[in-house]
């Protein structure tokens, strides 16, 4: 994997607008603080992610399970949400063909379908429920925390559901949590039943933990190579050992990011992937970069209200619907496109006697190609714009590289964290929100607290 990142130099944009190339130097020099305050933090137990390209043991029991166990059903179906449930779409996403649910068992090499329910928007699990079969479904639970409002719902209902078709019983056996090896409901309930159960390793957090079991099972269940991922994620962790920064890929572009909305103002920081297959990854790196990066206090206590916003694009589609908005309007964004050198699989454009001029140059050529001149086109336009964009580059899309990629980000994001003073592993927003959900479902404990402000409302109509 390659990160191209000339283009967010002012030479190389209108002369006029992105990061003067001396400023470069500016990173450069203050990158040892910066590493230090990772290093120091990673020692003080924080980061846990950076152990995840050690799990020889985890993913040899995530094999057994789905080796054993998990040859007996035909669908996978996900309860979690947040950090429980985006990566894991990213990965099947991915990874998988197609409009996989829709192959038959043959195409799918028989291993089962997967629904990842994350949302409770009663329906989407309504018409759920009607198209899975009790008898056939595996249901992993996935909270680290065991006790987040939105799954222990989904669990409630597809629980009864499970009993009311199979008997109590029998339904313990359709079930694995993925939770806190030691604490919360969950697990409470896991030993109480002797459900199954696979651990979130403690000191990585939701959204940190698409390669553990939290993203690891799922993807193990429906076939994908999960050895890989854990390979790919080792090579990035390797490379973000170096102290130079120009060397160290997911540190410079945490920096990069950083300057250039700490500098420029450039506070919109959008992924656009050329390649459905990446479309789910976009939307976990979003959830990663905002949840981690967006606080209201830095490191030291004090009020800053930071953040960057994450914006999920996905090119060629968006060419034509948000890029006019990169191309033209404020100077507010750093663009990171995201290519598959070689996607594995191409169409031919053919072409046919007598065309007009207007279609007869597509033929000859591929989807793939097409694809690939749009994203170097909308690179060098944006450029010629004074727009800030960077390249990463894959040479295929496999587990290896995903892992590397899932682990650049998180790398990154823990960097940009040092840079922006705050902590990338907390989520106290989300925190207050869950605890308002509680009390307004009647939560022993959690009271209902007024809202600022509450009590005007009015009628759009009538
Ligand atoms: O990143 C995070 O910590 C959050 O997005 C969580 O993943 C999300 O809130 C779900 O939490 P839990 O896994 O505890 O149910």
């Amino acid at each position: 994997m390659k990160l191209h990142y000339g283009r967010i130099f002012a030479d190389k944009l209108d002369g006029t607008h992105g990061l003067p190339r001396a400023r470069l130097q500016d990173l450069v020099q203050r990158f040892p603080t910066v590493l230090a305050e990772v290093r120091s933090r990673r020692r003080e137990g924080e980061y846990g992610f950076y152990e995840l390209g050690e799990q020889s043991e985890t993913i040899a029991a995530i094999r057994r399970f789905a080796e054993g166990v998990g040859q007996a059903y035909d669908h996978v179906l996900v309860l979690g949400i947040g950090g429980s449930a985006l990566g894991t779409k990213a990965l099947v996403n991915a990874l998988r063909p197609p409009a996989w649910n829709e192959l038959d068992d043959e195409a799918r090499e028989f291993y089962p379908r997967i629904t990842i329910l994350e949302n409770v928007d009663p329906t989407t699990i309504a018409a759920a429920l009607r198209r899975i079969d009790p008898r056939r479904v595996l249901v992993n639970v996935i909270s680290k925390s065991g006790g987040t409002a939105e799954t222990l719902a989904q669990y409630l209902v597809v629980r009864a559901w499970l009993d009311q078709a199979l008997g109590s019983d029998a339904a313990v056996r359709h079930l694995a949590f993925t939770t806190d090896p030691a604490k919360g409901p969950l697990r409470a309930l896991a030993e109480a039943e002797g459900i199954a159960t696979l651990a979130v390793p403690p000191g990585v957090g939701g959204r940190f933990s698409v390669l553990t079991p939290v993203g690891l099972l799922p993807a193990a269940l429906v076939g994908i190579d999960i050895t890989g991922l854990i390979a790919g994620a080792r090579r990035a962790l390797a490379r973000a050992e170096s102290e130079s920064l120009l060397q160290n890929p997911p540190a410079l572009h945490a920096a990069l990011h950083w300057a250039a909305d700490a500098w420029l103002g450039a506070r919109v920081h959008v992924l656009m992937p050329y390649s459905d297959r990446l479309r789910e990854l976009s939307a976990w790196y979003a959830q990663l970069w905002a949840e981690s990066l967006g606080k209201r206090v830095d490191r030291r206590g004090e009020a800053v209200q930071v953040g960057p916003t994450p914006l999920a694009a996905i090119g060629a589609t968006d060419q034509h619907s948000l890029v006019q908005l990169f191309m033209e309007g404020p100077f507010d964004k750093v663009v990171t496109f995201v290519r598959v050198e070689h996607p594995g699989e191409d169409v031919s454009i053919p072409g046919a006697p007598g065309l007009p001029e207007e279609l007869a140059y597509l033929a000859g050529h591929t989807m793939g190609e097409l694809l690939l001149a749009e994203q170097e086109a909308t690179s060098a336009a944006l450029a010629r714009m004074g727009r800030m964009t960077l390249t990463l580059s894959l040479p295929t899309l496999t587990a290896e590289t995903l892992g590397e990629l899932l682990m650049y980000f998180q790398l990154a994001t823990g960097f940009a964290g040092a840079w922006y003073g705050v902590n990338p592993f907390d989520q106290p927003g989300v925190e207050l929100g869950k605890r308002l959900t509680f009390a307004a479902m009647g939560r022993p404990g959690f009271n209902r607290e007024p809202a600022p402000g509450a009590g005007g409302s009015h009628d759009v109509a009538g």
